[in-house]
């Protein structure tokens, strides 16, 4: 039977690729089962290894931060990865990786089947795009963007942005993040100030 607990117990012993040498702990991910949005990162960092929990260093406490803003906790929605180990030294996802991991992941949405699928960074975005049959050409040109499909028998959001690490190497792209985010407090309509913006303006802001 699908449920996060024993997608949770199945990666805890894990061996599908050889991350699971070099990695401290497995950080399947956390957060809530019936979460009506999911935060896809690229793969758990040095803190995140050392404490077997997603964005939990510096990016995960801006990600913390702009979850917050929108009228969200941490234990409303979902945060996963694509790997589920640390690569050594945080070097890229190698293909082999996501091709072994991704199941996880994709078994994790199958049980929570969210509204709202966020993807940070270009390696979640690029997986996430193509599984929903999503042309994928670069985050700086998809980021921000709304895009629609059809999964689970609903309508299902995909947004791709920044990963935060990238926002805390270039401080002067947080403005425009926080808007992005605003955004995804639109689509769940907890967002004061996106809510006041007129469709036009709106509209306007997602072209
Ligand atoms: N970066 C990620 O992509 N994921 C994490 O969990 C932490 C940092
Ligand atoms: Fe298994 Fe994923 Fe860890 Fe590889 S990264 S060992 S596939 S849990």
């Amino acid at each position: 039977m699908n449920s996060l607990a024993t997608i949770e117990k199945e990666i805890k012993r894990c061996k599908k690729c050889e991350l699971w040498r070099s990695k401290t702990n497995y950080v399947p991910g956390e957060g809530s089962e019936k979460a009506d949005v999911v935060f896809i990162g690229e793969a758990p960092g040095r803190e995140e290894d050392l404490q077997g929990k997603p964005f939990v260093g510096n990016a995960g406490k801006l990600l913390t931060e702009m979850i917050e803003k929108i009228g969200l906790s941490r234990k409303d929605v979902f945060i996963g990865n694509v790997l589920k180990c640390r690569p050594p030294n945080n070097r890229d996802p190698l293909p082999e990786e996501i091709e072994a991991c991704s199941p996880y992941l994709i078994r994790q949405l199958e049980v929570i089947e969210p509204e709202i699928i966020v993807c940070l960074g270009r390696f979640s975005a690029s997986f996430i795009f193509e599984l929903f049959g999503l042309e994928f050409t670069s985050i700086s040109r998809v980021k921000g963007r709304v895009f629609k499909v059809k999964a689970w028998g609903k309508d299902v959001s995909i947004i791709a942005l920044y990963h935060p690490a990238a926002i805390l190497y270039r401080p002067q792209l947080r403005e425009k993040y926080e808007m992005d985010f605003a955004i995804i407090g639109s689509l769940i309509g907890k967002n004061e100030k996106v809510k006041k913006m007129t469709n036009s303006t709106l509209f306007d802001y997602l072209d």
